[in-house]
């Protein structure tokens, strides 16, 4: 079986490829969708040759069809990579750093990776800082001030929504020798395509949008190096956090519609954004479509969306927050984002959290629901918060 080229991708715009990627050839009789191989192990005698199917863990079919999809829809030049999860993928990129050399890391980011780059750091002696990846000139003081090899963006951050200058700062990274590996998560490749930025490697929770339905866990690395991607081809064979089949599978069923739903969430993410700014019982929303989102230029020019997670401060502080993610009755207050249902955090009900981020701050991901419905429910919430 053959599947759609990633180079194909160029010639057809991202809501057609999405449908068409990684389909089996059309032969009479052939299966419209790939089909799910369930065999740990393959038929081999004699030498094992590069690119041979041999034992799951090291690659089989069944995570192709995703990998190409994935691949074209961020401009890869090479195969993605599937993990077992997306701080999987995120482990394993965060790896590419040289022991003894330093890390540069958002300040603000999804909190397990920077858990996982501070753990690096403390085994291997890398000198990892934290800084603000909206502030390019304190990205490159970052870069310039120590052996740089990995810049790590995450763009929007989560939750803070800041909007790193990926063009800026892979070129000073560049120039200093270093790797740029950004986080795709809150973006998607449909809003945003770092590799054509310059960035080296692209990470992705695929559990968020890329599968969307919050029913799978999943990860993936992109690049266009093929010295890159046997690196961390290599770190997934020896890590061994692999994908599953049917996670991919669904993920791959869930990609088809990533460019419709993506479309309609950052619709209605910006329209709520709009209104909540003007509500009176909202100390703070934050929306790159916002003209008060300090990017909002950057994120204008850099990417072809706004994303649909945006952050919200309610009356009432911290209990506030509380009062109104118990009040909602569409919204799911849940961990997590990128499902076609809204849900709705107070993010500092993580210990490991950043503390700079506010203890009231809520993280909305904006679903594909009727944003009348979402609004409504968002109101009632507002006015248990505006009552605590
Ligand atoms: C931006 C970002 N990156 C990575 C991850 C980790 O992905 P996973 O939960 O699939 O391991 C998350 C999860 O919330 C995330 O929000």
């Amino acid at each position: 079986m053959t599947h759609q080229h990633p180079s194909t991708s160029s010639r057809l715009s991202p809501a057609t490829y999405a449908v068409v990627a990684g389909r089996p050839d059309r032969a009479d009789g052939a299966p419209v969708n790939p089909p799910v191989v369930l065999s740990s192990t393959y038929v081999g005698r004699g030498e094992v040759r590069p690119g041979d199917t041999v034992y799951t863990r090291l690659g089989t079919e069944t995570w192709e069809p995703l990998e190409e999809a994935l691949a074209g829809l961020e401009r890869a030049a090479e195969p993605g990579l599937v993990f077992a999860s997306g701080m999987a993928a995120v482990s394993a990129a965060l790896e590419l750093t040289r022991p003894g050399s330093r890390l540069v890391v958002p300040q603000h980011a999804y909190h397990a990776a920077l858990v996982a780059a501070h753990r690096l750091g403390e085994r291997s002696g890398v000198d990892v800082v934290e800084v603000d990846i909206a502030d390019t000139d304190a990205v490159l003081a970052a870069i310039a001030g120590g052996p740089t090899s990995v810049v790590w963006l995450e763009t929007p951050t989560n939750p803070m929504l800041e909007v790193a200058d990926i063009r800026a700062v892979s070129a000073a990274a560049h120039a200093a020798g270093a790797l740029v590996v950004v986080d795709n998560t809150f973006a998607t490749p449909l809003a945003q395509r770092p590799l054509e930025l310059g960035a080296d490697v692209v990470v992705h929770s695929v559990s968020k949008y890329l599968a969307g339905h919050s029913d799978v866990i999943l990860g993936a690395a992109l690049t266009s190096s093929r010295e890159l991607y046997d690196e961390l081809r290599l770190r997934r064979d020896i890590g061994g956090a692999v994908a599953g089949p049917w996670e991919t599978w669904l993920a791959l069923r869930g990609l088809r519609t990533l460019p419709l739903r993506v479309e309609r969430a950052q619709e209605n993410a910006a329209e709520l954004a709009r209104r909540l700014a003007e509500h009176p019982d909202v100390v703070a929303v934050s929306h790159p479509s916002l003209p008060s989102h300090p990017q909002h230029e950057r994120a204008r020019t850099q990417m072809s969306g706004y994303g649909s997670i945006l952050t919200l401060r309610p009356r009432g502080g911290r209990a506030g927050a509380d009062a109104l993610a118990s009040a909602v009755r569409l919204w799911v207050p849940a961990t997590s984002l990128g499902g076609v249902e809204s849900s709705l955090e107070r993010r500092r009900r993580f210990d490991s959290e950043a503390p700079t981020v506010p203890e009231d701050l809520l993280r909305l991901s904006v679903g594909v629901e009727d944003v009348e419905d979402l609004w409504a429910d968002l109101v009632g919430g507002l006015a248990a918060a505006a009552r605590v």
